[in-house]
This record gives C-alpha cells, sequence and structure tokens, in this order.
C-alpha cells in the first residue's frame, strides 16, 4: 500500500492541509488537489521551468519537490502574485510587447522574471537571459520577453 502523509502548508496566503501521498510532486499537488493549474507541467525533470512556484519566497520547480516537502511551507503560485497584483508591471510589459505566443510557459517565466525584479539592482540584459535561462519558449525565441523584463527593471513597466 501507497505511503500516505499529512500535510499543512499555505497556498497564496490560505491555510492547507491535505493527506498526500508521498511521492506526490508538488506542481501535481497544486494543480490536482487545489485546481491551481496555472503552473504547468512540461518536462517533469527540472529543465523546462514551465512549473516554477515560490516556495518561503525562492523560485522552485514544482516537478522536483515532493508535496510533502512542502509541509509547514508558504506556496505561492501565479494566481497569488496575480491576484495581489504584484505581477502587473510585467504581465502588462509581456502583453504590450507580445513576449508570449502560445503561453505555456509565460507562468514560469513571470515567476522567474519576477524573482529578478524583486532582487533589484543594475542588470543587464545578459544577466536577464542568465536569470530566465531556466525557462524554455519555444515560440517567441525570448527577444521580446527580455525587453519585457528589462522595461519593467528600468523602471518603464
Ligand atoms: S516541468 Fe518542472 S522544470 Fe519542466
Ligand atoms: S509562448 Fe509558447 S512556449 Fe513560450
Amino acid at each position: 500500500m501507497e505511503q500516505a502523509l499529512d500535510i499543512a502548508l499555505t497556498v497564496n496566503g490560505t491555510p492547507v492541509s491535505r493527506r498526500v501521498l508521498a511521492r506526490q510532486h508538488l506542481v501535481d499537488f497544486l494543480r490536482e488537489e487545489l485546481g491551481l493549474t496555472g503552473s504547468h507541467i512540461g518536462c517533469e525533470q527540472g529543465v523546462c521551468g514551465a512549473c516554477t512556484l515560490r516556495v518561503d519566497g525562492e523560485i522552485v520547480r514544482g516537478c522536483l519537490m515532493l508535496a510533502v516537502q512542502a509541509n509547514g511551507c508558504r506556496v505561492e503560485t501565479i494566481e497569488g502574485l496575480s491576484d495581489s497584483k504584484e505581477l502587473a508591471p510585467l504581465q502588462k510589459a509581456f502583453h504590450e510587447r507580445n513576449a508570449l505566443q502560445c503561453g505555456f510557459c509565460t507562468p514560469g517565466m513571470l515567476m522567474a522574471a519576477l524573482d529578478l525584479v524583486r532582487q533589484g539592482g543594475e542588470v543587464s540584459r545578459e544577466k536577464i537571459r542568465q536569470h530566465i535561462s531556466g525557462n524554455y519558449c519555444r515560440c517567441t525565441g525570448y527577444q521580446a520577453i527580455v525587453d519585457a523584463i528589462e522595461e519593467v527593471l528600468h523602471g518603464k513597466g
């Protein structure tokens, strides 16, 4: 019989308690148990960045973390950050610069970009490219994404 464990965490500021299978990944838990489908699943091996989340303030791969590892943690998803308007300048810049096509990579890309914006300081285009290098986009060629992030970093968003 598969092992199940009780976990308690906060997700987008709301306390959540559930019994989960020990092998369930955090991104699957969020999507299947809580209906938070903004975090996408691509490679399921930590490469593409589609599942990027924030756990206790740090961005993580939701496909590489088990739900039980998030016990006691503060998890934030694209839904929570959108509702809080924290993402608004980046969302506006992505929209205006056509920095998305199919949109599959976009939630993870926005989470990664927001992490860079929060760090602040002088940020070159090269540093932006490095920071999002773990987030794959198969559509845009990245140019418009870098433009959008740069616009927000330079306070024009
Ligand atoms: S689905 Fe997690 S990094 Fe690709
Ligand atoms: S917009 Fe399609 S993968 Fe990035």
